[in-house]
């Protein structure tokens, strides 16, 4: 009687400790070509003082190279705005968002974003195919809510957004 009781929780132990394992070596081939769970957060203050006066500012690493380039040589034309930055200041930003691309952050939703444009290089965030198919199940009536007011505003629902997290624990969609 005793033994068996030994014998069984042996047994589920040793489940448990394989399962563990497992999992952490699964889990270690899917992810190996990512070094990071989060985005890299700003830590340019350039970026900051030019870039977030209208909207979140957005993270290098929400976007490949190319869109960077293609958003701040665009600038005069800037959604309905024109941002007036000086050539020098637009080299500037250029560089630093270039240097921190979805190409360069080794974080596994930068891979799944650049994965998902195969080579396109669009404007926008919202309209690379990961990030849109992500959000598909949230009514578009939803962005028109006045705390939110457009999918762009990633701060309104994703609480740490700023610190390169967009886990679904941290997603809070206000009323
Ligand atoms: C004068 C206001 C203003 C400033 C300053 C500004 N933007 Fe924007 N930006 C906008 C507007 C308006 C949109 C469209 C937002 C929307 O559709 O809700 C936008 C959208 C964007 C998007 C696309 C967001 C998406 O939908 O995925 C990116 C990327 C972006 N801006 C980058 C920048 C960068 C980089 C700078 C600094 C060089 C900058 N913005 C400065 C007004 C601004
Ligand atoms: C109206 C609220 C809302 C807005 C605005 C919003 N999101 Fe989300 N986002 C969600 C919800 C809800 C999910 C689904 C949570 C889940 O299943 O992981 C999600 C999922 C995601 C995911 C996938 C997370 C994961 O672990 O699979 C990413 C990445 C993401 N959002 C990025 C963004 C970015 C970048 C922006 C801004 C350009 C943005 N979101 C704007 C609500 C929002």
């Amino acid at each position: 009687m005793k033994d068996k009781r030994v014998v069984i929780t042996t047994a589920i132990i040793l489940i448990i400790i394989g399962s563990v394992i497992v999992s952490q070596v699964l889990e270690k081939r899917y992810d190996a070509r990512f070094t990071r769970v989060f985005l890299p957060p700003v830590d340019n203050p350039l970026y900051e003082a030019e870039c977030a006066s209208c909207h979140f500012l957005y993270l290098p690493g929400l976007l490949p190279a190319g869109s960077w380039t293609r958003v701040v040589d665009g600038s005069q034309r800037h959604f309905g705005h024109e941002l007036g930055l000086s050539d020098k200041v637009r080299e500037e930003l250029k560089a630093y968002l270039v240097a921190n691309a979805a190409e360069t952050t080794g974080a596994k939703r930068s891979g799944r974003i650049l994965d998902s444009l195969k080579g396109a290089t669009p404007l926008r965030i919202t309209e690379t195919p990961y990030i849109d198919k992500k959000h598909k199940a949230i009514k578009k009536i939803i962005y028109g809510r006045e705390a939110i007011m457009s999918f762009s505003n990633c701060i309104a629902c994703h609480k740490t957004a700023t610190e390169g997290n967009f886990k679904e624990a941290n997603v809070k969609i206000p009323r």
